[in-house]
């Protein structure tokens, strides 16, 4: 069966590097992005020059339109998609709880959660095979701040990862038996550009003697992870967990 994979935020960071995972893996990959085409198209091109098939497909998955033209466009391109990753996520300027505006709060949970909602459901009504699909795989990029809850950093970032999480247990249970396994990966300090929009880009330098591995992780190490949970090696895995957290 053709494996057909909707990377979300694919461009960069956690996102680019399981794009490329799954390419090597035999994933035809659809890479989607928000604004920087410059970097999806990077990301393309790095897959089509080793041999495999991508295309990036612009979408904000915070917008149920824009969510369906993805799908649509990965229907028409490369066909029936088989894998989701829902890993576009963003995170606003580290402060109190008590000091965040009700604005900020609707722009993280709009893309962190009903980015992911939609784009569940679109997949889930391709996948399902009570439709006449094929089934296959969601993993969520959740975070370790879902149980953290990121105190005096980004409490509305965590809340929104602990959506995520709620999501992946209902909705594993609840599409099991149309052929669909629903999972998450909860990273802890990735070295990428995300820590920049906090407004600390070095944060991973400050907080890293707290993981007792001692250090930041790679987007790869991620990857991996996600790529297990896509992966027919992990067939009897549904509502599950991978913490990729260094041991915090
Ligand atoms: P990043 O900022 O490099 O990548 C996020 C990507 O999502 C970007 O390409 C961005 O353009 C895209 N994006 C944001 N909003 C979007 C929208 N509405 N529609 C489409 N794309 C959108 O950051 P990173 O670290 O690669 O983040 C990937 C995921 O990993 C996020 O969900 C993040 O919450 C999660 N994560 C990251 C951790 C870290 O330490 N870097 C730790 C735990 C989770």
């Amino acid at each position: 069966m053709k494996q057909v994979a909707i990377i979300t935020g694919g461009g960069q960071g956690i996102g680019a590097a399981t794009a490329v995972l799954a390419a090597q893996r035999g994933y035809a990959v659809c890479v989607n992005y928000r604004t920087n085409e410059t970097s999806a198209d990077s990301v393309v091109c790095r897959i089509r020059n080793a041999g495999g098939t991508a295309i990036a497909v612009q979408a904000d998955v915070s917008n149920e339109d824009e969510v369906e033209r993805l799908f649509q466009t990965t229907d028409e391109k490369l066909g029936p998609v088989t894998a989701l990753v829902n890993n576009a996520g963003i995170l606003e300027q580290q402060m109190k709880f008590e000091e965040m505006t009700y604005d900020r709060w609707k722009r993280i949970f709009d893309t962190n959660v009903f980015g992911s909602f939609l784009c569940c459901r679109a997949a889930i009504r391709r996948m399902s095979t009570h439709h006449g699909g094929q089934g296959g795989a969601i993993v969520n990029v959740s975070s370790l701040a879902s149980r953290a809850g990121s105190p005096f950093e980004y409490v509305d970032y965590a809340a929104s990862k602990g959506a995520v999480d709620s999501l992946t247990l209902g909705l594993s249970k609840e599409v099991a038996d149309a052929g669909i396994r629903v999972n998450a990966v909860r990273p802890g300090f990735i070295d990428t550009a995300m820590h920049a929009s906090g407004g600390e880009p070095n944060r991973i330098e400050r907080v890293k003697a707290q993981v007792p591995l001692k250090r930041g992780g790679t987007t790869e190490e991620v990857a991996f992870a996600i790529l297990w949970l896509l992966s027919d090696e992990s067939t009897y895995t549904t509502g599950s967990f991978i913490e990729i957290a260094g041991g915090r």
